[in-house]
Formats: structure tokens, sequence, C-alpha cells
């Protein structure tokens, strides 16, 4: 992107649309001044009240970046374990029709490996949210969806990774790892590198099934492609 000139509209929409979730990490390690600037955009986010109740912990450490990897794996493991007893995930999968293919996505995401890249990740970024104040969950999320689109337009890639987070058993392990005072929740881990490989986009439902006109299930656009 650096030699193209875009307008403020085009590069606002071509960062967004550009920003995947990447999982796989080339070794080569994230810049300083590159993580100074996605760490800055997060600090720039809008919060409830103005409260920034978010808090990062950078972590490039080995080991950790392991274990924080082991504990996503475990939580993922579990949540997709679930789904798949319940038979969810064998209707989110219901039009892959190649049986080998199905069959190695279930493993990977009920064995928890989906989510064990983070440890593949030269830099996580563990956002903390203070507990106390209200709105944290809404005022990280929107941090955390800043510093992505900064990841984006630098050319990096990243991934949201709430697997270690939901479960509060994990959410505990994760705290302890990173010495997290009891008024801070473990919010989310960014797993954050160069990526491996371009990824395509995944899919998104129809403008016409999200927008409504005046009163909800009132449709707004009658055609998809009136919006573009
Ligand atoms: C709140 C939230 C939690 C997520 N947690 C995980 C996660 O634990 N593991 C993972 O691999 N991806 C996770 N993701 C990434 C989503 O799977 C991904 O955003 C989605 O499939 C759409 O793909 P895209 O980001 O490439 O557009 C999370 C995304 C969000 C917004």
């Amino acid at each position: 992107m650096a030699d193209e000139t875009f307008t403020l509209v085009e590069a606002a929409k071509k960062i967004i649309n550009d920003r995947r979730s990447i999982r796989d990490y080339t070794p080569e390690p994230v810049s300083d001044a590159d993580l100074d600037l996605i760490l800055e955009m997060g600090r720039q986010a809008p919060s409830g009240e103005d409260a920034q109740p978010w808090r990062f912990i950078i972590v490039k450490d080995a080991d950790a970046r392991k274990k924080l990897g082991a504990i996503a794996g475990g939580g993922s493991g579990r949540r997709f374990t679930a789904e798949f007893v319940t038979e969810k995930m064998q209707e989110r999968f219901a039009n892959l029709k190649d049986e080998a293919k199905k069959k190695a996505a279930f493993e990977k995401l009920t064995s928890g490996t989906v989510s064990m890249f983070l440890a593949e990740a030269p830099v996580n970024i563990v956002v903390c949210g203070k507990k106390a104040v209200w709105d944290m969950p809404f005022d990280t999320s929107a941090a955390i969806e800043n510093m992505l689109l900064m990841i984006a337009a630098l050319g990096l890639g990243a991934c949201w990774v709430i697997a270690p987070c939901i479960d509060i058993r994990d959410e505990e392990r994760v705290k302890a790892l990173f010495d997290m005072p009891e008024g801070y929740k473990a919010v989310s881990i960014l797993g954050v590198g160069h990526p491996m490989r371009p990824h395509r986009p995944r899919p998104r439902l129809p403008i016409s099934e999200l927008v409504f006109k005046e009163k909800f299930g009132a449709p707004y656009y009658n055609k998809p492609e009136e919006v573009k």
C-alpha cells in the first residue's frame, strides 16, 4: 500500500476490507515502531464515559506464548467439543461435502489445535479490562478493532483470540501467568506477526439481511447490490 495513493475513503475501505484473521506467521519479529503505532491506535479508541478501562501486556517471551497457546487450545477444544456433541458443528459444516476435509476440520476444532497458533505469533498482546467499568467489554472491543486495523494497514497480520478467556478456569490461568490483579479481566489475546500467506475473505451475510427500515425486520435494501 505504501507506494499507492488513496483518498481517505478508499484507504479506510481498503484497510477494513483487507483485514483478515491471520493465524500463520513467519518468524520475523514485529518492530518496536510498528508495535508503538498499534498500541497508540488502541489508546485512541472510544470508551463509555472515556473510562479507558483497557490495559495491554506485550508478550514476546516464547515460554509464555507457548503457555498461552496451550490455554487457548484447551478452551477451544472444550468449546468445539460441546458444539460437536450438540451437533451445532455438523450444522455449520453441512455444505462441506468432502468427508475427509470435514473430518479434518472437526479434529482440528475439537482437539483445540485450531487456537494454539498464539505460540507461533512473535508477539501476543494480552488485552485486560478493568472489571469495575460497566462498558468494559465494548470499550476493549473498540480498542482491539482499532489495533487490528492498524495492523492491517502496516501489512502485518493478527487474530483476535478469545479462547483462553471464556472459561473462568482458563482466565484464572492467564491472569496468574501475567500477575494480573483481581480488579482486571483477561479479555482477549491478539496474536500478531507477519502473515505467512494472503488470506481469502470469510463470507458475510448479505446487507439486505442486516439493515432494517424504521422497524426491525422491514427491508431497508431491496437488493444486496444497492450498496457499493
Ligand atoms: C470476539 C471475537 C473472538 C474471536 N476468538 C477467536 C478465537 O478464539 N480463535 C480464533 O482462531 N479466532 C477467533 N476470532 C476470529 C474469528 O474467527 C474471525 O474474525 C471470523 O471467522 C471472521 O474472519 P475474518 O476475521 O478473517 O474476517 C474471534 C473474533 C472475534 C471478533
